[in-house]
C-alpha cells in the first residue's frame, strides 16, 4: 500500500488553504453578510475564526498528523470503540451532502464562464445581469450537464492523488486568484458612490444583529475554514514531522479572512454604485460582478480571467470534500483511488440533482419552508459543521493528552508554553460553551 504525502510545506499550505478559500469566502461571504447585517457581520465572523476556528484548525491538523490516518480511523485509533468514533464518520456524511450541493454553485460559474466567452454577458443593464442569472440557473440542462462537468473534474484529480493533482493544481491557482482580486478591488472602489458600499462592509451597525445571523456567522466560521468535518485531520495525515503546525494554520487564517475581505470589498462598492440590494441572496455576486467588470478596459478578458480563478478556488475546496471521502473509504489504499473517486463523484452528483432543480422546476417544492438546495445548505453550514467542531473541540481535551499535544503542536519550531496553554483552554472551554450559547440562542431557549 503506497501512501500520499505532500511534497513540499508550502504545497501542503496551499492546498489546505485551497480547501478553505471557496464558494465560501468568495459567493456565501458577501450574500450572507449582505443579508446578515454588513459589518456587525463582518466583524462577528472574524471574531468566531480566530478565537473558534484558529484553534480548531489546529487542533485538526494535530489529529491527522498525530494519527496519519484518514477521518474516520483516526478518531478509531485514539478512542478505540467509543463514541467518538462519530466525529469521523459525521465529517465523512457532511462533506457528502455539502459537496452534492456545493457542486451546483460549481456548475454555475462554469456556465457564466461559457457565456463571458461566448460574449453574452457584453454591455446588458444592471437589471439585465440579475435577470439573465435567473433564467440561466433556472433551466435544468445546462445547469445540470455544468454540475456534471464540475463532479467531473474533482473526480479526475483526486483520483490522480492529493500530491499530483491536488498540490500542484492549488500552488499556481492561489496566488494568481489573489492577483485578479487586487484588481477587481481596485476597479470596484473606484466606482461612483463605493464609499457606501465600502462603510456597509467595514462599519458596524449592531442593531442588525439577529440570532439567525450569529448563527450564520458562526456557520460561516467553520465553512470557510473548512474545520468541524475532519478535512483538516485528512489533509494532515500527509504531513511530515517537520511542518509547524500553529504556522500553517495562521497562514491559512490570514489568507482566508484577506480573501473574504477582498470578495467583501470587490462586491459592496459595486452594488450600491449601481443601487442594488445587499440582500440579494445566492445571486448577488453573479448579478454584480459583470457589472463592475463590464465599464472597464479589458472588462471581458478580466471577468473570463476571473470566473477561472473562481472556478479553481471551488475545485480546490469540492477536492477535499471528496478526498475526504476517498481516504476514508479506501483506508488510504491508493490501488482503490481511482475506482472509488468515481463511484463517490457519481453518486454525489446523482443525490445533487435536486439541489440543482432547485432553481428551476423543484423551485417551489419545500420543506421545512426551504428549498431542498437552501435545506441541504442550512443544515451543513448551521447545524452539522458546528456540532462537527462542538465534537473534535470537547474530544480533543478528553482523549487526547497534553503532553502529547503539545508535543506533536511543538514540533518542527518552538512553541511557547504560554501560547499552548491558551490554546488549550480556548478550546476546552470557550469553543464548546460558545457553540452551545449560538445554538440555545437560535432556538429562543437563551437570549442575550
Ligand atoms: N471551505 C470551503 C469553502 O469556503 C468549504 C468546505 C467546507 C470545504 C468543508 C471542505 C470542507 O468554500
Amino acid at each position: 500500500m503506497s501512501q500520499e504525502h505532500w511534497k513540499s510545506k508550502i504545497g501542503f499550505i496551499l492546498a489546505a488553504a485551497g480547501s478553505a478559500i471557496g464558494l465560501g469566502a468568495i459567493w456565501k461571504f458577501p450574500y450572507i453578510a449582505g443579508t446578515g447585517g454588513g459589518g456587525a457581520f463582518f466583524l462577528i465572523f472574524l471574531l468566531f475564526t480566530v478565537i473558534l476556528g484558529a484553534p480548531l484548525l489546529i487542533g485538526e491538523f494535530i489529529i491527522g498528523r498525530r494519527t496519519k490516518l484518514d477521518a474516520v480511523s483516526a478518531y478509531q485509533k485514539i478512542a478505540p470503540g467509543s463514541f467518538w468514533t462519530v466525529i469521523g464518520r459525521l465529517g465523512v456524511v457532511t462533506c457528502f451532502i455539502l459537496l452534492s450541493f456545493y457542486s451546483v454553485i460549481g456548475g454555475w460559474i462554469i456556465i457564466y464562464l461559457f457565456e463571458a466567452i461566448r460574449g453574452s454577458l457584453d454591455g446588458l443593464s444592471q437589471d439585465g445581469y440579475g435577470t439573465l442569472f435567473n433564467d440561466i440557473i433556472a433551466n435544468p440542462g445546462p445547469t445540470l450537464f455544468a454540475q456534471f462537468l464540475f463532479m467531473l473534474i474533482a473526480i479526475l484529480v483526486v483520483a490522480k492523488g492529493v500530491q499530483k493533482g491536488i498540490e500542484v493544481t492549488s500552488k499556481i491557482m492561489m496566488p494568481a486568484l489573489f492577483l485578479l482580486f487586487l484588481v477587481l478591488v481596485i476597479r470596484s472602489v473606484s466606482l461612483d458612490g463605493s464609499m457606501e458600499g465600502i462603510k456597509f462592509l467595514l462599519v458596524p451597525d449592531f442593531s442588525k444583529l439577529t440570532s439567525e445571523s450569529v448563527l450564520f456567522a458562526l456557520g460561516q466560521a467553520f465553512f470557510t475554514l473548512s474545520v468541524g468535518v475532519s478535512v483538516m485531520v485528512t489533509y494532515a495525515s500527509y504531513l511530515p514531522k517537520t511542518q509547524h503546525l500553529p504556522q500553517a494554520a495562521f497562514s491559512i487564517i490570514i489568507i482566508n479572512i484577506f480573501v473574504a475581505l477582498l470578495a467583501g470589498l470587490a462586491i459592496f462598492p459595486g452594488v450600491f454604485s449601481f443601487g442594488l440590494e445587499p440582500d440579494a441572496g445566492p445571486v448577488l455576486i453573479f448579478a454584480v460582478l459583470p457589472a463592475v467588470f463590464s465599464n472597464m478596459q479589458f472588462g471581458t478578458l478580466f471577468f473570463i480571467i476571473f470566473l477561472l480563478l473562481f472556478l479553481f478556488a471551488a475545485l480546490t475546496s469540492a477536492f477535499s470534500m471528496l478526498e475526504i471521502f476517498v481516504a476514508a473509504t479506501t483506508k488510504k489504499d491508493n490501488t482503490k483511488r481511482t475506482k472509488r473517486s468515481w463511484q463517490l463523484g457519481m453518486l454525489i452528483f446523482l443525490v445533487g440533482i435536486p439541489s440543482c432543480l432547485s432553481y428551476g422546476v423543484l423551485s417551489d417544492f419545500l420543506l421545512f419552508d426551504k428549498t431542498i438546495f437552501d435545506l441541504f445548505d442550512y443544515t451543513v453550514s448551521n447545524i452539522l459543521m458546528p456540532l462537527g467542531a462542538l465534537l473534535i473541540s470537547l474530544f480533543i481535551p478528553l482523549r487526547m493528552s497534553k503532553s502529547m499535544l503539545y508535543e506533536e503542536m511543538a514540533l518542527g519550531s518552538n512553541v511557547g508554553k504560554v501560547f499552548f496553554h491558551i490554546w488549550y483552554y480556548v478550546l476546552k472551554y470557550v469553543t464548546p460553551i460558545a457553540i452551545i450559547i449560538v445554538f440555545l440562542d437560535v432556538l429562543g431557549l437563551w437570549d442575550f
